[in-house]
């Protein structure tokens, strides 16, 4: 089959990761989880004390990281920090360091230089929009805010409540859809898929079905 791209977007919690993961085993993709090199360089700024809310500082950080995927794990700096991307305090600040202009710009054009070499499917905020606009399938995963939140809280190793997960959730997804540089939303050509009542075989067959049917 020639190469082709699957562009997963969504809200925090609508089942991006996990379906994503499930869909590439199934079709021979490689899964690019883009939410994790923003989570990277949060972990990156939080651990050198770098004060998150001066943009140029971040930047400059990030042109010093290296940021990689190999064999399902994210590196930072040759090290596995697939666990430390998602703690809470990581979960608090990431929406801060993905409105910045300059850090989009260069997480974004290392999202294309990957997906230009193989079959992906890419999951994030941006992808249909902006980073794979032209990806042969695009779909827009949903569900409300408080499944969202009770589906985070039971996956969580942390020690929040479930009405603090939904209070972080409702500000990050606040943040990511009134940022300026491509704010979360569906793109025209993308297939919403509400996952609220969905289990996961169910919204991993609704993609696969319709990738295998060549139903854009
Ligand atoms: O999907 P996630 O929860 O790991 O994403 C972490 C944060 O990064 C979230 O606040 C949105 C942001 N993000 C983004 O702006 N663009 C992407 N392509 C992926 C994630």
């Amino acid at each position: 089959m020639e190469k082709y791209s699957i562009a997963i977007d969504g809200p925090a919690g609508a089942g991006k990761s996990t379906i994503s993961k499930i869909v590439a085993q199934k079709l021979g993709l490689e899964y690019i989880d883009t939410g994790a090199m923003y989570r990277a360089v949060t972990l990156k700024a939080l651990s050198t004390g770098t004060d998150i809310s001066d943009s140029q500082s971040v930047v400059e950080l990030l042109k010093d990281t290296d940021i990689d995927f190999r064999e399902n794990h994210i590196y930072m700096d040759e090290r596995v920090v697939d666990e430390e991307i998602r703690s809470s305090e990581v979960n608090q600040n990431v929406s801060s360091v993905a409105k910045i202009g300059e850090i989009r710009e260069i997480l974004v054009s290392k999202q294309r230089e990957i997906a230009n070499s193989k079959s992906v499917i890419m999951d994030g905020r941006d992808i249909g929009t902006t980073v794979l606009s032209d990806a042969e399938y695009k779909f827009y995963l949903n569900a409300s805010v408080e499944e969202r939140a009770r589906r985070r809280y039971e996956e969580d190793k942390s020690s929040q409540s479930y009405e603090e997960i939904k209070r972080d959730i409702e500000k990050r997804d606040e943040i990511d859809m009134n940022r300026e540089i491509s704010p979360l939303v569906k793109a025209e050509d993308a297939v919403e898929v509400d996952t609220t009542d969905m289990d996961i075989e169910e919204v991993v067959d609704f993609i696969v079905g319709r990738v295998r049917g060549g139903k854009k």
